[in-house]
């Protein structure tokens, strides 16, 4: 596992993916990118989109996997991760519809949807790279603690934690966030060909030093990464304060 730490975390990531991308060699198979959403990644599609604009990096042959979604709420819900992934990314640059994939938290039968996921991932040849973000309490993806590290795509009932730090997206509200939710399994992110971690500010301090000094444990589930062969964590100054 690498870790940087830069001040240029968004920056950094934007052009790794680029390169990724423009570097990707096998043109019978499209580029599979797994995505996050929060506040974590937000100026990293801003630097995409920038260099999207600038004609050196085109999605046209990427596909992508969202790594989680509400359940309950509409996908047109301005909180929904379907809006916050359109509004912040997909509508800005020239990656097809049909090449996007983000869980249905409405989806009649989610036990179907969860496992029809996985199925479209690895009829895609399994994600090539995943980005990542960290909840302060260590959850990859939604995998809250006490998620198998084996896990695949499926329900979740989110934690009083995960709630109050999501609320401040719900007016600062907790009982208006989704209780439940649908995400990839800390298995299917490791079945990844390469994991990248962002982790930015104090609050992620604890679970950084979990995933880089403490044991992989399911009370932390990205500490699971430690076992990836080709993982990397960027993260900022202000994350690095328990190190
Ligand atoms: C949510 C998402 C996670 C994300 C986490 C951190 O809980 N489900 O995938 O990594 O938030 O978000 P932020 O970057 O806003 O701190």
């Amino acid at each position: 596992m690498r870790v940087l730490v830069t001040d240029k975390m968004s920056e950094w990531t934007a052009l790794y993916i680029a390169s990724k991308i423009n570097d990707y060699s096998d043109n019978n198979k499209n580029f599979v990118l797994g995505l996050p959403t929060g506040e974590t990644p937000l100026k990293m599609y801003k630097e995409l989109i920038k260099l999207h604009k600038k004609g050196r990096v085109s999605f046209e042959n990427v596909v992508t996997f969202n790594m989680d979604e509400y359940v309950g709420i509409p996908k047109d819900h301005p909180q929904s991760y379907y809006t916050f992934m359109h509004k912040n990314f997909f509508r800005h640059i020239d990656i097809p519809d049909e090449n996007i994939n983000i869980l249905n938290g409405d989806a009649m039968d989610i036990m179907k949807e969860c496992e029809e996921y996985e199925e479209k991932i690895k009829k895609y040849g399994g994600i090539d790279l995943f980005i990542g973000g960290i909840g302060a309490n260590g959850h990859i993806a939604f995998n809250e603690p006490g998620s198998s590290l084996d896990s695949r795509t499926r329900l979740i009932t989110l934690t009083e934690e995960t709630l109050k730090a999501n609320s401040r997206f719900f007016d600062n509200d907790v009982s208006k966030v989704p209780k439940k939710a649908l995400t990839v399994g800390v298995g299917t992110i490791l079945n990844s060909k390469e994991v990248l971690i962002m982790a930015k500010g104090e609050k992620k301090a604890l679970a950084l030093k979990q995933v880089i000094e403490g044991d992989i444990n399911n009370m932390w589930t990205v500490t699971a990464i430690q076992v990836h062969k080709k993982a990397i964590i960027v993260c900022d100054e202000a994350s690095t304060i328990e190190l």
